[in-house]
């Protein structure tokens, strides 16, 4: 499939998503959102890929929602047009999504961000949800991931009163994963979905679905449903075979299934 506001390649069995408006600050219009959501939903369905990266230039990730865009809409046209409900469709993906953020993670590029599974920011980055300043809030997730990433004071912090985080103060705030050198972030982003693509990819869609699980239930379902995706894992081949080569000290060999 051919974009114009995204490019998508393969580095093995990673699929790399680059967000590609760069004079706009990689502003997430329309088209823009649906662009990306197609193309993490084809990395999805594709068996040669384990895992994602998303990323935006060295100046920015993305500056959020496209203001010039939105600035005249009236409440029924922005309801009929739904932007931030196609933010949404990255819920249902169900392999891994790592960011790799430089410089701007603004409003919406910061939600985008946090609806990644795992965040490499550079040392550049810059993580903020200044809808305040424009009369609005967040309205992708900002006010619920953010809390729950950075806790209630920094969000309320962020929200109400535009403070930009630092990479290394959303590092301590356990935001990102890791903060690296700026021409390292990508190759870092690459590698870390690389080791987990090359990792059981059943094992891991469930994994990833029970940690997210963590906060949709409450703990004693939530153990439930732990307790019975493992034992279902049983009925893989991947699991007959993780086991038999740990016994056999030798690498296993995944099937998928
Ligand atoms: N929407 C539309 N255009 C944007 C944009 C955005 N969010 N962010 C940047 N741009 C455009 C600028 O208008 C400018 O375009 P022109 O050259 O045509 O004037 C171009 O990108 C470059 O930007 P700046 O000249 O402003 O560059 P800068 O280096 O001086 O500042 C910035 C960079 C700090 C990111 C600044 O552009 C900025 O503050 N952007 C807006 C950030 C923002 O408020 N984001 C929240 C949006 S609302 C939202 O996201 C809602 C939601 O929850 C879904």
């Amino acid at each position: 499939m051919s974009y114009e506001f995204v490019l998508t390649e393969t580095r093995g069995r990673v699929g790399l998503v680059t967000l590609n408006r760069p004079k706009a600050m990689n502003a997430l219009n329309n088209q823009l959102v649906r662009e990306l959501m197609d193309a993490l939903e084809a990395f999805d369905k594709d068996d040669n890929i384990g895992a994602m990266v998303v990323t935006g230039n060295e100046k920015a990730f993305a500056a959020g929602a496209d203001i010039k865009e939105m600035s005249d809409k009236s409440l029924q046209q922005m309801m009929d047009n739904d932007l931030v409900g196609g933010f949404g469709r990255m819920m249902k993906i169900r392999k891994p999504v790592i960011a790799a953020v430089s410089g701007y993670a603004l409003g919406g590029g910061c939600e985008v961000a946090m609806s990644c599974d795992m965040i490499v920011a550079s040392e550049t980055a810059k993580f903020a949800q200044p809808e305040i300043t424009i009369g609005v809030i967040p309205g992708a997730g900002g006010t619920q991931r953010l809390t729950r990433a950075v806790g209630k004071a920094i969000a309320m912090e962020m929200i109400l009163n535009n403070r930009t985080l630092s990479a290394q103060e959303a590092l301590q705030f356990g935001l990102v994963n890791r903060v690296v050198p700026v021409e390292r972030t990508l190759d870092e982003a690459l590698k870390l979905a690389d080791e987990i693509a090359s990792r059981a990819p059943v094992a891991v869609r469930v994994a990833k679905k029970m940690i997210n699980q963590a906060y949709e239930l409450g703990l004693t379902d939530a153990l439930n449903q732990e307790r019975q995706e493992f034992y279902d894992l049983f009925a893989t081949e991947d699991q007959k075979e993780g086991m038999k080569a740990f016994i056999e000290k030798r690498k296993p060999d995944w099937k998928g299934k």
